[in-house]
């Protein structure tokens, strides 16, 4: 399925979700660094996460609330989220996640805490293994709003920042080459949620990369975003109208994105 809905920004948006690291170690890496300094990237610097730990976090980027979760158990909440909005204006998701159910966990998952979508076999469908992404690729078969959940390991998680920065390299690289699939798609690279759970300030490291970028100097967007500023500029972009929680009031990331005409 090539990109059918066309977004006031982008047409495509591809989350990368690292783990448990505050702004200021995320920003001193080379790497992440390096990506927020090129003419189509923009550092998001005042970006907070929500909560302490990590679910409430992902659930709130789907969801527009953390529903007051405060830890990482399984819960299955029967209400709409960001896909209900996607799929009623035929805007097309998938979650990729490494290694499911291997060196995988459900926390972040936050589709798997749905009950409209765990109870519907096509929804479960399109949670599927990250390997299959690059078969996506290849077949010009990616979704408009990919949500990538990198391993254990790549996310940070269970290792480090420079772990997880040399295989986000060595995965992002090469897939800016692939002109089909960046085309008008907007990378957005966030982590979840601080590693001290007594950091209640939760300023965390998020940017974007890519062709919507406005072509210029070096962008450095104060804006104050959290994680309901990524489910409103999902929303925004395609007109998908509103979960009226959390989203209602947060501030869409379009500072230094074109609109297309
Ligand atoms: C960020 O985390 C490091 C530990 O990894 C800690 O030393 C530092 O104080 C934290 N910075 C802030 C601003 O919380
Ligand atoms: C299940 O999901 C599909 C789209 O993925 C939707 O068209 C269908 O209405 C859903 N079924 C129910 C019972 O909600
Ligand atoms: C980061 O993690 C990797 C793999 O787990 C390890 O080899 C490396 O020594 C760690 N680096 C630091 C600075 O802790
Ligand atoms: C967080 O605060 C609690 C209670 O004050 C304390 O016991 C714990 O050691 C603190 N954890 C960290 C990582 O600072
Ligand atoms: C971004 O801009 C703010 C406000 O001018 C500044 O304090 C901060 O150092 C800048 N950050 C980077 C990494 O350029
Ligand atoms: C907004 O999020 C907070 C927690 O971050 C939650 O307590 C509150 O219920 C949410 N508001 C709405 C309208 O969903």
């Amino acid at each position: 399925m090539a990109a059918t809905a066309k977004g006031k920004w982008f047409d495509r948006i591809v989350l990368i979700i690292f783990e448990n690291t505050n702004y200021t170690d995320a920003i001193a890496n080379s790497y992440l660094k390096e990506i927020t300094t090129r003419p189509n990237g923009v550092l998001l610097s005042e970006y907070y996460a929500v909560e302490h730990p990590s679910e409430p976090n992902y659930i709130a980027q789907i969801a527009g609330s953390t529903y007051g979760i405060l830890d990482d158990e399984n819960y299955d909440i029967d209400d709409e989220t960001l896909v209900d909005l996607l799929e009623k204006k035929g805007v097309s998701w998938k979650c990729y996640m490494e290694d499911y159910r291997k060196l995988y966990a459900r926390k972040h998952n936050p589709f798997f805490s749905f009950t409209p979508i765990t109870k519907n076999a096509t929804r479960c469908a399109k949670v599927v293994n990250a390997n299959r992404l690059d078969d996506d690729i290849k077949n010009n078969q990616v979704p408009q709003l990919v949500y990538y959940v990198p391993n254990q390991n790549n996310n940070a998680h269970d290792t480090n920042i420079s772990y997880a920065s040399a295989w986000f390299k060595n995965w992002l690289e090469p897939k800016l080459k692939m002109t089909s699939f960046t085309h008008k798609t907007l990378f957005f690279t966030v982590f979840d949620e601080s590693a001290n759970d007594n950091d209640t300030v939760n300023h965390i490291y998020a940017s974007l990369l890519g062709d919507p970028v406005t072509k210029d100097n070096y962008h450095n967007d104060t804006t104050h975003y959290t994680h309901y500023s990524f489910l409103r500029t999902v929303e925004d972009n395609w007109d998908l109208g509103s979960l009226n929680r959390n989203d209602s009031s947060a501030t869409p990331f379009s500072l230094y994105l074109n609109e297309q005409h």
